[in-house]
């Protein structure tokens, strides 16, 4: 008998890989990685941890490949507005929105900022998702930005959601400083700090947001300097950013609620990948997309939650997976590979996570479910009742 640090048996496998599902099946894990995949009982394997799945579905662990998870304070003032008629645009142009967050996380120390995005930290393990990329962004000044990446690593070092870095210095123009010399600092010395402190940089192009001429700037400077890019646009309009970002090579292009065909062409040359984001589409009560003509053209099409405290305060990836397949076009398979393998691709990570494969890190979740239509059919309903990430029980 081989000996190994756990054993799950008697599961409903969907493997996420070429190997597709299996009926009951099991699998060994030894220091982090999944060793063994395999079809009927288990004869080799031997573990003080075994656990029997009693035929429940069993799936990789969700990868959030969207988030803003770290900032100080609530908006959920912001709701009563947007019922009274206000849209999103009106309530920043006031001083709300991203605004209100930026003043919150300015305003919070380190530990009190670590603590509160810890809590959210731990609601995201719950519902299932063991890897956050978490995105810089409600500083617009240099020691916030700094503080927020500080805070996004130690998450990754103390809690046990693995995080992926994203610097998003230009979320927003500041509203109390020069934009000329923030940007000035982000084409230097923020790349420099994105470079050390982040794996990706981004950039909000968009009504309200960052011009076409001053993301063009941003990405060409961060391409220049060998980082990964990544780019929100095409939420309420298209400006053009998509069909840029995907010629520059960018790793996803996300939100995609506007799109022109030259852009989806653009995206489809370039194997970009594509992010949909269906939270804010039904918090911000805006159309849903068409994820179909993405999806028929074999892009390796990503689905994440844009948790935010403005227009998605959910991080729960199985209702984002609902809203894709009741409003945009995705088969329950796709969405599961859109937050499994695909946001994998998202953040780079799809050679060590996404899938159950011999080989991969060991994040497995086990349902309460035997089905995976089962996820979808619940909505609203977290259906995950056992988290492994890398290996050990949670
Ligand atoms: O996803 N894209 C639009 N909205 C922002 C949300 C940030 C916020 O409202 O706090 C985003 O980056
Ligand atoms: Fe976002």
């Amino acid at each position: 008998m081989i000996s190994t640090d756990l054993i799950i048996q008697n599961a409903h496998i969907i493997t996420v890989s070429a190997r597709g599902e299996i009926a009951n099946g099991c699998i060994a894990i030894k220091d982090e990685i999944i060793i063994d995949i395999f079809e009927g009982e288990n004869k080799d394997y031997h573990s003080e941890t075994v656990i029997d799945a009693n035929g429940k579905l069993v799936i990789p662990g969700f990868v959030d490949c969207h988030t803003h998870l770290v900032h100080a304070g609530s908006r959920a003032n912001e709701l009563q507005y947007r019922l009274q008629g206000m849209s999103y645009q009106e309530i920043q142009q006031k001083g709300g929105g991203i605004h209100a967050s930026v003043r919150d996380t300015r305003a919070a120390a380190v530990e009190e900022l670590y603590q509160q995005s810890l809590e959210r930290a731990k609601l995201c393990i719950k519902h299932g998702t063991t890897t956050a990329e978490i995105k810089s962004g409600y500083g617009l000044e240099p020691a916030t930005e700094k503080k927020m990446l500080e805070v996004i690593h130690r998450i990754n070092d103390e809690s046990d959601l693995e995080t992926v870095a994203t610097f998003l210095g230009p979320h927003v123009y500041p509203q109390d400083r020069e934009p000329e010399a923030y940007l000035d600092w982000l084409l230097h010395e923020g790349l420099e700090l994105a470079k050390e402190q982040a794996e990706f940089v981004d950039i909000y192009c968009d009504v309200g947001a960052y011009s076409y001429a001053d993301t063009e700037k941003f990405l060409k400077a961060a391409k220049a300097k060998g980082i990964s890019l990544k780019i929100h646009s095409g939420q309420f309009e298209a400006l053009g950013a998509t069909g840029l970002a995907a010629d520059l090579s960018v790793v996803s292009a996300d939100h995609l609620d506007h799109v022109t065909e030259a852009e989806f062409d653009a995206m489809l040359r370039a194997g970009t990948v594509p992010v949909f984001l269906p939270g804010c589409s039904y918090y911000l009560k805006t159309a849903y997309p068409d994820a179909r003509p993405y999806l028929d053209a074999g892009m390796p099409v990503a689905l994440a939650t844009d948790y935010n405290p403005g227009t998605c305060p959910s991080l729960s990836i199985p209702m984002m997976m609902s809203l894709a397949v009741m409003h945009m076009g995705f088969t329950p398979d796709e969405a599961l590979t859109a937050v499994t393998l695909n946001a994998a691709k998202a953040l780079k990570q799809d050679h060590l996570i996404g899938s159950l494969e011999k080989g991969k890190q060991a994040d497995i979740l086990i349902c309460e479910i035997g089905e995976l239509d089962d996820i979808i059919a619940m909505f609203g309903v977290n259906a995950v009742s056992t988290v492994v990430k890398k290996g050990l029980l949670i």
